[in-house]
Order: C-alpha cells, then structure tokens, then sequence
C-alpha cells in the first residue's frame, strides 16, 4: 500500500502530528456525529468537530450561536464513532473571551469527553488564552486567517494574505501562537504565498482550508466535500461526491416504492 493510501492503524497523538511536519501531509475531516466518525475512522489523522455543525447542522447562516453544550454533545458522539483519529472539540463563539472562562470551558470539553485538543479562533491577540490553555495542560490548535467567528465583525468572508503587510501579519500570528503553546495551526482562506511563508516559519504543523498546498495538511468540512451543503460552495471545496443528489434520487424512489406500494415486498416483510 502506498503512503498515499495508508490507513491509519494506531492511535494519533499529538506526538504523531509533530513528527508528520515536512514528512507526510496531515488529513483532517471535519465530523458531527458517531455515524460519519466511524466511516471517518482509519481513514484521516485528525476529526475536527467543527463549530460549522451550527451551519449545515442546525441551518443557522453562521457559527457565531454554537454553544459549548451543542460542541460537547457533539463532540461525544464523535469520540464514540472514531477511535483513531486525533479529536479535536472546536470551542464556540464567546467561549474563550478571558482566560479563565477559556480554561474553564476547555476544562470541560476534556471532562466531559475525549477530545484530545480544542480549537480556538485567533493570532496574536488570543495567544495569551492559547498561553492560558497550555499552561493547563490543555492542547490547543489554532486558526488564523479567515475566522469565521469574526465574520460579521468583520464584516464578511474575506480572503486574506493578499499583500506583504498581512502576509508579515500572519507571519507575526502564527509565531505567537507557536510562542504560546499551539500544537499546530489551522490555516484558513489565504493565499497560498501567506500559507507557504506562515508553513515555514514555524515549527509546528499548519493545517490549510483554502491555503493551498504549501501547508503541513488540508482539512475540509465533510458535508461540503461529500456535496451535502448546497447552501453555497467556495472556490476551495472540492466535491468527492455529490452526496445531495444522491440521496434525492433515492428518496424519489423509496417515495415512489411505497406509494406503488411496491415496497415492502416479501423480501422485507416477517
Ligand atoms: O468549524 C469548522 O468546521 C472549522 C473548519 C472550517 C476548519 O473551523
């Protein structure tokens, strides 16, 4: 089997993400429930149970009402579906405001499942939460670059990276981050000459979503890549399938079955 299709055969840890840096590129998916996990299972290094459930979850047009006990419920369905994997519990929007309600919050994320990491939004400016968390023992990844829960304050989703200054920005964020204890870096929505000068200045992992290549891994949201959420479709997902259509064809014909009463037949029947 090549690397390019191995299965993940043992437990990853944080351990195992470090050592991949320059040796072999991450795979991170997205996942909400035990279902998907345990599809996912063996199959990528790392599940991110993603705050963008509140979207293609709860059909709610951003993240920003993700609660910590909707990340919670989640995040144990997951860690029951997957084993493998390094999971990782998204901290929602106003979760991680102070220090302390960080801690408190990410303590109760590894209390109440087995979440190996949380994920919190932000450069330099929250590295002294990331400081916070790590001192706590508590693994942090990071992201930078397009954040989502900043969108309405920033008034968007906007592509970033596009000049010297922001690239230097993003640049300063990534170190701080590092500074302070991160594990490794969610990279969103930059270009991929900012993620190639992020990847290599620092040590630790960077995990791209529209970033380009130039990243240590990718990671994708699997009801975008699997072609579920047809809400909108940026540049960066690739569709693997088209999961929607899928299922609307076969709903039609289950509807169409019972209606003819074709189904069920004897085959499906005590
Ligand atoms: O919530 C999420 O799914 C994410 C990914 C886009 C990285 O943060």
């Amino acid at each position: 089997m090549s690397i390019h299709t191995k299965k993940v055969a043992k437990k990853v840890t944080l351990t195992t993400i470090s050592k991949m840096k320059g040796v072999e590129p991450i795979t991170m998916i997205t996942a909400y429930d035990a279902l998907f996990a345990k599809l996912f299972d063996g199959n990528v290094d790392m599940i991110l149970v993603g705050d963008s459930l509140n979207m293609s979850f709860l059909g709610k047009d951003d993240t920003l009402s993700a609660t910590m006990d909707q990340m919670i419920y989640h995040t144990q369905a997951v860690c029951n579906g997957a084993s493998l994997p390094l999971i990782v519990l998204d901290m929602p929007f106003g979760s991680y405001t102070t220090p302390q309600k960080a801690v408190e919050n990410a303590t109760r994320a590894y209390q109440e499942t087995n979440a190996q990491a949380v994920k919190i939004e932000g450069g330099k400016e929250r590295a002294h939460i990331v400081k916070a968390l790590s001192e706590n023992s508590i693994a942090v990844l990071g992201h930078i670059g397009l954040m989502p829960q900043f969108v309405r304050a920033d008034g968007g989703y906007r592509v970033r990276g596009k000049d010297k200054t922001d690239i230097a920005s993003l640049v300063e964020d990534a170190k701080a981050l590092e500074a302070a204890g991160a594990f490794a870096i969610v990279v969103e929505g930059v270009k991929s000459e900012a993620a190639e000068a992020i990847t290599s200045a620092i040590n630790i992992p960077t995990i791209g979503i529209g970033a380009g290549l130039e990243c240590d891994g990718q990671v994708l949201v699997w009801s975008d890549m699997f072609g579920f959420f047809e809400a909108f479709k940026p540049k960066f997902v690739k569709e693997y399938c088209s999961g929607a259509k899928l299922i609307r064809e076969n709903l039609e014909k289950y509807t169409s079955e019972v209606k003819s009463r074709e189904f069920p037949s004897k085959e499906y029947t005590y």
